[in-house]
């Protein structure tokens, strides 16, 4: 600060202070209020207003996709950013890291910008912080936002040609959550495992597909268990598509 701002702004500090009320009891008694009269307004609507439960958890479900509310979709995206390398580093960047380095941030903000200057116009770089940080918030949240949904109970998925055994391995590849790791013309997750929807055009037959759905690379789960007959139509069903059944 030069040394006329110093004086000035040390004249004027003084003048607010002489005119001013003290922080204790005014401020404090102020801040009271509103804070009572918010957490009113959230009692009465905890009371009056009801909100769906939603159907009750099912532990045995395996076309479940789990999805945050709106609010987390940014770090719901983050893990995406992090992902492909080990189970723990998603976890632990978009959970812990990122976020705590940005709290971290704000804390020691006041300590790095000693400037005076209090006009945002003035503070390129503070400013121009913040709008990275919110931007990168609303671009993570819209991301997250139109990711695709998983597919719901009921529905098919959006192919046309299938015969009688395409549809039966259509329907065991929807019962046993497969679309929770793949996605078939747009429908189910992005991720971890590659999109299907060309997986005919690799030209595999039907045991070499049997044999990955027994033993496939983690972290693909076995499907060892399933009936015979069911790998055999998934298998139908997989090395068709693209080619058959499109
Ligand atoms: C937990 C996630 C997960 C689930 C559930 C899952 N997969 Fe996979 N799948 C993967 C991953 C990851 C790969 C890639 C493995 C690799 O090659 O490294 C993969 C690979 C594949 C491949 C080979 C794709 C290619 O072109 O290389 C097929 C086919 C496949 N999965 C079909 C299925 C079917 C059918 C089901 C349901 C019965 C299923 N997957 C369930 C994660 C999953």
């Amino acid at each position: 600060m030069k040394k006329a701002d110093k004086v000035a702004y040390d004249k004027d500090y003084a003048a607010s202070k002489k005119n001013g009320k003290p922080f204790f009891p005014y401020a404090i008694y102020k801040d009271t209020i509103i804070a009572g009269l918010a957490i009113l307004v959230v009692i009465v609507l905890a009371i009056t207003v009801r909100v769906e439960m939603g159907e009750p958890v099912n532990p045995a479900s395996t076309d479940f996709l789990p999805r945050p509310d709106w609010y987390f979709y940014f770090a719901f995206e983050l893990l995406k950013i992090f992902a492909n390398q080990n189970a723990l580093t998603p976890v632990i960047m978009a959970t812990f890291m990122v976020p705590n380095i940005l709290i971290i941030l704000l804390v020691i903000w006041p300590f790095i910008d000693r400037g005076p200057e209090r006009r945002i116009w003035k503070r390129p770089f503070a400013m121009g912080t913040a709008v990275l940080v919110i931007s990168g918030l609303c671009y993570l949240t819209f991301l997250g936002a139109s990711t695709p949904e998983g597919i719901a109970k009921g529905e098919t998925l959006p192919l046309t040609g299938l015969d009688a055994a395409a549809s039966a391995g259509e329907a065991v590849y929807l019962a046993n959550g497969c679309s929770s790791c793949h996605m078939i013309k747009g429908v189910g997750a992005p991720g971890p495992g590659p999109e299907l929807t060309n997986e005919g055009a690799k030209g595999w037959d039907n045991a070499k597909m049997v044999q990955w759905m027994k033993v496939p690379v983690a972290p693909m789960p076995s499907f060892a268990s399933l009936p015979p007959e069911d790998l055999e139509n998934l298998s139908t069903f997989l090395n068709g598509l693209g080619t058959k059944y499109k």
